[in-house]
């Protein structure tokens, strides 16, 4: 149980966020498929990507940490080992999704599985691709649940054209990945564009991807050739907080150091101008395909909005976080197809819905895969349930910390991707 007070003062100064959650996942599964040491900097050490990386010592790759830089030594595009235990994805969807992708070529059977979230959360997405590229798959509820079991292929992976039905960076990533072991091109249509750090991810590593609109061309490679170092951008999800605090708080101006600005993952910064934030990027800069800047943030009158469609994927981790804004803006904001949000760590959309009505009683409400926000209403102090749920558990604590304070009833998920946020709140109660 923690308890966060009413800030009383502007949000100020300077900010440093941790490691991109995506980025860091991929960093260590794609140096495991290189020959070479990478050495990784600025690696997320939150609970989901040290998932990622105990799964990948288990199939024979060197990994050595110190602090959050990791050295990964890969053994090759054909290297990976059998696991000889069941593997334990804990919370992490980008865990089991991308690594089922990348384990279905191997000729291995691995069995994963992961806490009662994510035991919860559907599968059937990358099991139903996979089987059609040749793979062997098999999960706990006709193929819709983990426990999953992946086998060796009979034979090998084959290049299809996939239409996805949800635009899903983490079943496009599992295509991809397994697409690198394919007899022929891979092709996969996006809804809409999704994050595509695996794509740029891949490209540092030589290796042949096609991006034109929605659709992604996967030329299978001979071998992979892995950069001596990857530098991880901050995390714009974990900056959501802040961005969205500074705004809404009086008296805040405040940078944010070292944010990943991927076009793919900065539609929170497009709601929040529209809205009528003030929002400036310093110091732009690249590295591995990623680029990254620092946000400065001051506060600023926000009005409410309508979006939905293309921009969802952009934002979709950052909802959360966006709806606390909302509550703080004068009129309605409409955020349309977030249908997605029922199938996260929790059912988010019910979750904002129950929980930020304590802090606003009405303000909250979903209408089929639409949430519609009531702004500039009465806040009170509230005591919020985080259903084990990291991004739902920090954006009460924001909440709390703009209105009248908050009682959260279990911090401990916030660790799956924000180790110390906390710490930045100045005022915390146990
Ligand atoms: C992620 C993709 C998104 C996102 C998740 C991380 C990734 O999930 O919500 O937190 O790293 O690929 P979906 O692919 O299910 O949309």
């Amino acid at each position: 149980m923690k308890q966060i007070l009413r800030f009383d003062a502007g949000l100020r100064g300077e900010i440093e966020i941790p490691g991109d959650k995506s980025v860091s996942h991929r960093s260590i599964m794609l140096a495991a498929l290189g020959n070479t040491p990478v050495e990784i900097e600025n690696f997320l050490t939150g609970a989901d990507c040290l998932s990622t990386v105990e799964c990948m010592k288990s199939v024979g790759v060197k990994i050595e940490r110190d602090g959050n830089k990791f050295l990964v030594t890969g053994n090759g595009l054909h290297g990976l080992k059998e696991p000889e235990n069941i593997l334990d994805a804990g919370n992490s969807g980008t865990t089991v999704r991308l690594l089922l992708g990348l384990f279905a070529p191997q000729k291995f059977l691995a069995t994963f599985t992961g806490d009662d979230s994510l035991r919860r959360r559907p599968m059937a997405r990358v099991i139903k691709p996979l089987v059609q590229m040749g793979a062997t798959v098999v999960g706990r509820n006709g193929n819709k649940n983990l426990p999953i079991t992946v086998l060796a292929p009979f034979g090998k992976i084959r290049g299809i054209r996939y239409e996805m039905p949800v635009a899903s960076a983490q079943v496009k990533s599992a295509i991809i990945l397994a697409g690198l072991y394919a007899d022929d091109v891979t092709e996969i249509v996006e809804p809409y564009p999704s994050r595509n750090h695996t794509e740029n991810m891949l490209k540092s590593f030589g290796a042949k991807i096609e991006t034109s609109g929605n659709v992604i061309k996967v030329y299978p490679p001979e071998k992979l050739e892995a950069p001596e170092k990857i530098v991880v951008p901050g995390d714009i999800s974990s900056a959501a907080y802040w961005i969205v605090l500074a705004t809404i708080l009086e008296n805040s101006d405040v940078v944010i150091k070292n944010v990943g600005i991927n076009e793919t993952r900065t539609g929170i910064l497009d709601v929040m101008e529209k809205a009528g934030a003030k929002i400036e990027i310093l110091n732009k800069r690249e590295s591995g395909g990623e680029i990254s800047g620092d946000l400065r943030v001051a506060t600023s009158k926000l009005h409410g909005i309508e979006f939905g469609g293309s921009t969802i994927p952009r934002l979709i981790d950052e909802i959360p976080a966006i709806a606390v804004a909302a509550a703080f803006a004068e009129g309605d904001t409409v955020i349309r197809d977030v249908g997605e949000l029922r199938v996260k760590e929790s059912d988010r959309l019910a979750a904002i819905v129950e929980e930020f009505n304590k802090f606003s009683p009405g303000s909250f409400e979903a209408r089929e895969d639409t949430l519609i926000i009531h702004g500039g209403r009465e806040k009170f102090f509230a005591k919020c349930k985080t259903r084990a749920d990291h991004r739902l558990a920090m954006s009460c604590a924001i909440f709390g910390a703009a209105a009248e304070g908050v009682e959260i009833d279990d911090e401990n998920c916030i660790k799956i991707s924000y180790p110390n946020f906390l710490n930045f709140l100045n005022k915390v109660k146990s």
